[in-house]
């Protein structure tokens, strides 16, 4: 499914006054529930969250389990008000393939038909997924 509109109403939720980079992300589970999450900065820079990670963490939060994840949908904002897509970043990436069990796919949106699809094994080889601690 294609999730551009509720991603592009959702940006308008991020908190990015630093940056001017708004991000929206939605993860949706192999039985269709769906969690939003937008990235939230802090002046103090470090501390920000970014959109994957918030909605992973709501997705969490609310009781899916490893391996409950199918996708995760992104879309971005520049400071110019241009809608870019929102590759997501290494931090996210980990996070994304300890919950999908490695198994997740990501679209990235600039637009509803200009979208690019990856799978998280594709986007961060070599997953660290703990079974060896
Ligand atoms: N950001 C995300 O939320 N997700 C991405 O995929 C890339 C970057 C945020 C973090 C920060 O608030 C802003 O974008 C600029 O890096």
């Amino acid at each position: 499914m294609n999730y551009f509109t509720e991603l592009n109403t959702l940006l308008d939720m991020s908190y990015a006054p630093y940056s001017g980079f708004n991000v929206a992300s939605i993860v949706v589970t192999k039985d269709n529930q769906v969690y939003k999450g937008v990235n939230v900065e802090s002046a103090a820079y470090p501390t920000t969250n970014c959109a994957e990670r918030n909605a992973l963490q709501t997705a969490v939060t609310e009781g899916i389990k490893v391996g409950d994840i199918k996708e995760v949908h992104t879309l971005g904002r520049n400071a110019e008000k241009l809608l870019v897509k929102a590759y997501p970043c290494g931090s996210c990436r980990q996070v994304i393939a300890e919950q999908s069990a490695n198994d997740a796919m990501v679209y990235c949106y600039a637009s509803q038909t200009d979208v690019e699809t990856f799978s998280i094994a594709e986007l961060l080889p070599h997953a660290f997924l703990g079974a060896e601690l």
